[in-house]
């Protein structure tokens, strides 16, 4: 390869600029020409697992705003879908999956047919690596084992995990069981669609914040670090970035221990102790509240350039501190656009 896309050299460790930049869920419903085409599909897994559709929304925000990375269309829940828990994606409501809370419910889910089921996500990914612009990496991803967990438990999103929590404290072998399968297939599913052309990983650990210490170094670094070394076994060279949102200062430890070359921080972690505890170890994502990105204006311009700023010194992606919601305006994207490409380090 001739040059090395931006993206990926700040995720070796190095500092560009101007900053690379993509925004979580940048594919999705803010978009009007996703909305499209949702309207047209039967349900969103429909879309997951059409190529064409994939490929297609993928491409949607690249052809807009021409981040520096694209993220694969999927979804963090069809790992449980892959393994034979039912999964459905309700209107207004989300994830909607049958609930397993026993070992019972664990002996019906199965590795077996795991690649025949995502081989449409990697047909996806090798369509993706021949449409894409050279200048743009393409990044593939999966749920860390704890977050996936806590929808597979209690049968879709909650506010609390209560169910996943309650499993985990009371019967940490069982819970362990369910940890150890999902640890499998995220890990056979990311080197999968790093075979396929996937030149990123990044690992969501949505409901990382959600436990205290001793849980959160068992149930989330734990599994983590198991996963990246898998992975690392075929395939070296390749970046993962780690998502434990909401783990504040224990992201000290998480990257530590799982090994990660980037780590992803939500906009509760302060910008200026992230670029001294985390840039030292690893290239820092993030971390603008996503509400600003709705309100947009001057409140969402100078917020960015503090980030900008603050982690100047040392390898920075910048993205959001979660995904982007369906309320944002179109225009606020490309102003925020605007905002990182124009600006430099010695701006000040
Ligand atoms: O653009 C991208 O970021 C790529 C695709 C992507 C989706 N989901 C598409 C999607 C990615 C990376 C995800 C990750 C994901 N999915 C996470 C982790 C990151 C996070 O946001 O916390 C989680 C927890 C999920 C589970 C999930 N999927 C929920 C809770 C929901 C419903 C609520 C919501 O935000 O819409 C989904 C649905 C979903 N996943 C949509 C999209 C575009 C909306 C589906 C629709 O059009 O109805």
């Amino acid at each position: 390869m001739a040059t090395q896309k931006a993206f990926i050299e700040v995720l070796k460790g190095k500092r560009k600029d101007p900053v690379p930049f993509w925004f979580m869920r940048q594919a999705g419903r803010y978009l009007p020409e996703y909305r499209e085409l949702r309207a047209k599909a039967t349900n969103f897994l429909e879309m997951v697992y059409t190529p064409e559709m994939a490929t297609e929304i993928t491409l949607q925000p690249i052809r807009r705003y021409g981040m520096d990375a694209a993220i694969l269309f999927a979804d963090i829940l069809v790992v449980p879908d892959a393994l034979g828990q039912k999964v459905d994606f309700v209107e207004k409501r989300g994830p909607v999956l049958d609930a397993i809370g026993d070992a019972k419910g664990l002996a019906r889910l199965k590795l077996d047919n795991l690649h025949q089921h995502l081989a449409p996500v990697y047909e996806t990914i090798g369509r993706l690596t021949a449409e894409l612009p050279e200048e743009t990496a393409l990044i593939g991803f999966a749920g860390a084992p704890w977050t996936v967990a806590t929808y597979m438990v209690e049968g879709g999103g909650s506010p609390d995990q209560a169910a996943a929590k309650t499993w985990a404290y009371t019967d940490p072998k069982g819970f362990g069981a369910l940890i150890d399968l999902l640890v499998e297939a995220t890990s056979a599913y990311l080197v999968a669609q790093a075979e396929a052309g996937a030149e990123a990983l990044q690992i969501f650990d949505t409901w990382a914040g959600s436990l205290p210490e001793s849980a959160f170094s068992r149930w989330v670094i734990a599994p983590t670090a198991e996963i990246v070394r898998r992975i690392r076994v075929s395939h070296p060279q390749i970046p993962i970035i780690g998502f434990p949102r909401g783990a504040g200062p224990l992201c000290v430890d998480y990257v530590e221990k799982t090994g990660i070359d980037g780590i992803s921080i939500d906009q509760n972690l302060p910008a200026g102790w992230a670029a001294r505890h985390l840039q030292p170890r690893c290239a820092v994502q993030g971390n603008l509240d996503p509400r600003l990105l709705v309100v947009g204006g001057e409140a969402m311009v100078e917020e960015t350039r503090r980030i900008l700023k603050a982690l100047s010194g040392g390898p920075h992606i910048f993205n959001l501190g979660h995904g982007i919601v369906p309320e944002v305006p179109p225009e606020n994207v490309a102003l925020l656009r605007d905002v990182i490409r124009g600006w430099r380090s010695d701006d000040g």
